[in-house]
């Protein structure tokens, strides 16, 4: 009995060592130390062997099955860890390969680009970025920018106003008596309950829109007065961001734009400074042969306000394409418009006096210019929708 238990054992230790995969080894498993193979039986039988036998017999049948069972074991980790190494070698990716086939990198839309190299150009004359909310008071939104209720140049904007039963409670803003003009707005209101101008009424076309109204910001001036209330003089800011206005989405038109606002106040500022200024940024955008002509015009937060031109990068001013005729772009004038701008009211700065602008102390210039109309003349985009239709096709001659 002992010679066939160690005759079972050698023949499945061979087996068993040259086992070839994690199948053939449990099939080998089976066959020598499951239920019905020849050694189980053995060892089964073992109590009805004659006493003298059984010792032995025992002994050897329970060793071999020990010692099966751990060259099983040693051999299922052999073949696991091969197993492993093949799939970590057959299924290796090398991450830092160009795909195939290989794509181009993706790139800034074109209005992000021209905003950041307007941005640049201020940050490089010792401007700083700052950004201001979208949905704005109408206080920053006209009333501080010296546009009072009722006043008819609200009117020249399409503004979309938000109606606050829809704004989110902890967005509702209760008067703030810190702020003057707002405060002058509410007096003899007495309620403490938070009050949000006239309740929608102007949104609901109830009544005139007022300092406490909500609005979506219909330019970036609005960041004039915050940062002013943030911020003592001298400051040198420049604003982009998103304003909207209740217009069509044409070619030159869109109810969401973008707008970058400058601010400079400090003593002795002066309508020259602000002509380098903008002279500066004409040349470092448009070419350095660039110049800039101010014509009068009319915002409510500047006094005086120049609507600025600059000198058409088309025809180099003339009006004339070489071979003489009239330039389309800048109508054969030489000049195109670029911006909005002037000297900061003195009305603007009594809103922000507490602060430290008294209009007799300090003076200050503001401009204002669309992002799509500068990246439009500059590239020659004939239309402010290939903006967000997302054509890669149009996109992608910018990139
Ligand atoms: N906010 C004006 C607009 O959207 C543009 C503008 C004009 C901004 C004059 C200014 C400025 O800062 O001084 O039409």
């Amino acid at each position: 009995m002992v010679e066939r238990i160690e005759e079972l054992r050698r023949g499945a230790e061979a087996e068993i060592s040259s086992a070839s995969d994690l199948d053939a080894l449990e099939t080998l498993r089976v066959r020598h130390l499951g239920r019905k193979a020849e050694l189980t039986m053995i060892l089964r039988g073992i109590r009805d062997l004659p006493a003298e036998e059984r010792g032995r017999a025992g002994a050897a049948g329970n060793e071999a099955r020990q010692a099966l069972e751990a060259l099983l074991d040693a051999r299922r980790a052999a073949l696991e860890a091969a197993d492993l190494d093949e799939h970590l070698a057959s299924d290796a990716i090398d991450v830092t390969l160009p795909g195939s086939p290989s794509l181009r990198p993706g790139a800034r839309n074109l209005l992000a680009r021209t905003l950041r190299e307007i941005e640049d150009v201020f940050i490089g004359l010792g401007y700083r970025v700052m950004e201001g909310p979208e949905v704005e008071l109408d206080f920053y939104n006209f009333t501080a920018l010296n546009h009072p209720p009722g006043h008819p140049a609200r009117m020249a904007q399409d503004t979309f106003y938000v109606d606050p039963a829809t704004l989110r409670s902890d967005l509702r803003i209760d008067a703030d008596p810190a702020t003057p003009g707002r405060e002058a707005e509410n007096a003899g209101g007495g309620d403490s309950a938070p009050r949000l101008g006239t309740q929608g009424a102007a949104a609901a076309g109830l009544l005139p829109p007022g300092p406490e109204d909500v609005v979506l910001r219909t330019h970036t001036s609005p960041m004039q007065v915050r940062a002013m209330e943030a911020q003592q003089p001298p400051i040198f800011i420049v604003v982009p961001g998103r304003c909207y206005r209740s217009d069509p989405f044409d070619a030159t038109h869109s109810p969401m734009f973008h707008q970058i606002e400058g601010l400079a106040v400090g003593e002795g500022i002066t309508l020259a400074d602000l002509k380098g200024t903008l002279d500066e940024f004409a040349r470092a955008i448009f070419g350095p042969e660039r110049q800039t002509r101010f014509r009068p015009g009319f915002f409510p937060f500047t006094e005086p306000s120049v609507e600025v031109d600059v000198s058409c990068f088309a025809c180099g001013g003339s009006g004339r394409l070489p071979g003489g005729p009239r330039d389309p772009l800048c109508k054969g004038t030489g000049w195109i418009e670029i911006l909005g701008s002037g000297m900061v009211d003195p009305n603007v700065f009594g809103f922000v006096r507490e602060r430290g602008y008294d209009a007799d102390r300090v003076r200050g210039f503001a401009f204002g210019m669309g992002i799509e109309r500068i990246a439009m003349l500059k590239h020659g985009v004939p239309d402010l929708r290939k903006f967000f239709e997302n054509d890669v096709r149009v996109l992608g001659q910018f990139s």
